[in-house]
């Protein structure tokens, strides 16, 4: 390989795939599924519709959205083995190791995940997205040593999520919150956990695979495992007047703020500003203002001191004080984004396999190359 090979660690800046799915404009903060912006569907759609969308490439009529929503009922209810493979394996580790478990289970137990055939790979895509509620719910029961909740017919995803989560049927306000993040977590260009989807699945491996690598990936600190750890350093900092200090202290020391930065924008994440305003109204009406104005001190602080470095809250920096509002402890709130994800990791890896090419990138070999002469271990 020619010396003059230039190594972009962590593929930055490379672009491996072009793609109708979404666009993430890291400067003007703009975030789009489909050509529609992210604030629309927020404000107007549900997550089941925006499945759709992401999979298919257009809203759907109102036969494709009744015949799709009736799948994602059925589907819901998680089988009986399944159940009790969450009562028997989970509540050990963390959560996101419990759902990477589980999803990969549920590729043990399908037949199709032998096939590569495009319509199957669909079908068990949406199968897992549907079922991902009642999952992330149970395992949530287990960890809190309650009994797992089956879902209710006439409730949609994120209504049956909270539902199955809590035992009670949501508010309007609740579930509107709830879908609202679904929606706002769904897709996100070609961020590490969707690689590594994207990745799984171009060598022609099965749905059950390409989203077992998403949840694996998406569980690390510096991607979507950053929500509950935001949460509990804002907990830490503890109020308005310890941020300024606090941040200067972590910021010295090299440390990474939690919910702050990425690799794409460089402006304020489309996602945060809708999550703070969230996280705003919920923290007035639940007595928890101090935590906010925590929050919001962490963020003016950080903007001061490193906003001209492109530095800005992104999308895990508020969405866990949204979570715990709706009932979820800290080590729920990387499943729930892994919930949402699964419907741009099933879009992405159904549009890269339909076009196919495995990825297979280089290294730049910097070892001896020898060659070296081999001494029997007698004679070292
Ligand atoms: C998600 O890719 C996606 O789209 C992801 C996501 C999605 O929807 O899929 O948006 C979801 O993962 C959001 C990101 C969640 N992660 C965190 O909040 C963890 C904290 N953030 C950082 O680790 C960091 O900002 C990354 C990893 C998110 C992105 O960092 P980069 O592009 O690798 O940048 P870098 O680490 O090279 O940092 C560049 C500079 C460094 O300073 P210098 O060495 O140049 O002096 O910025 C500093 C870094 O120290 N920096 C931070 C920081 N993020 C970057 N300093 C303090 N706190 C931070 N959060």
């Amino acid at each position: 390989m020619p010396d003059d090979q230039e190594v972009h660690k962590g593929l930055e800046g490379i672009i491996v795939n072009e793609t109708k799915i979404g666009y993430v404009d890291g400067q003007k903060g703009r975030l789009v599924y489909r050509g529609y912006d992210i604030e629309t569907l927020a404000s107007k759609s549900n997550f089941e519709e925006v499945s759709y969308l992401l999979i298919n490439g257009k809203l759907p009529s109102r036969e494709q959205f009744s015949e799709f929503n009736r799948k994602a009922r059925e589907r819901m209810k998680l089988p009986g083995n399944v159940v009790e493979f969450i009562e028997k394996n989970c509540g050990h580790s963390h959560p996101m190791s419990d759902l990477r478990t589980v999803v990969s289970f549920l590729g043990a137990l399908d037949a199709n995940s032998n096939s590569s055939d495009l319509n199957l790979q669909k079908s068990m895509g949406e199968d897992i997205i549907f079922r991902m509620p009642g999952i992330v719910a149970a395992i949530k029961r287990k960890w809190e040593g309650k009994s797992i909740i089956e879902p209710l017919p006439d409730l949609g995803m994120a209504a049956n999520f909270l539902y199955m989560s809590s035992g009670r049927k949501p508010t309007e306000e609740e579930e509107k919150v709830m879908d609202t993040c679904l929606i706002l977590h769904a897709d996100h260009g070609s961020n590490a956990s969707t690689f590594s989807s994207m990745v799984t699945i171009s060598t022609l491996a099965d749905m059950y695979s390409a989203l077992t690598a998403g949840i694996a990936t998406l569980k690390g600190p510096l991607h979507g495992g950053a929500n509950e750890q935001a949460l509990k350093m804002i907990k830490r900092v503890g109020s308005p007047e310890n941020a300024e200090r606090v941040i200067g202290e972590m910021l010295g020391k090299k440390e990474k703020v939690m919910g702050f930065g990425h690799r794409v924008y460089k402006v304020y994440d489309p996602r945060a500003r809708i999550l703070k305003e969230f996280a705003r109204s919920i923290s007035a009406k639940s007595g928890k203002q101090e935590l906010f104005e925590t929050a919001e001190a962490i963020e003016k602080a950080m903007i001061s001191k490193v906003g001209g470095k492109g530095i800005f809250p992104n999308v895990d920096f508020y969405s866990g004080m949204v979570y715990e509002s709706l009932g979820f402890e800290e080590n729920i709130f990387t499943p729930i984004f892994a919930f949402s994800r699964s419907a741009g990791w099933v879009a992405r890896s159904l549009e890269y396999v339909s076009d196919n090419r495995l990825f297979r990138p280089r290294s730049k070999y910097s070892g001896e190359m020898g060659p070296i002469e081999y001494v029997p271990l007698e004679k070292r």
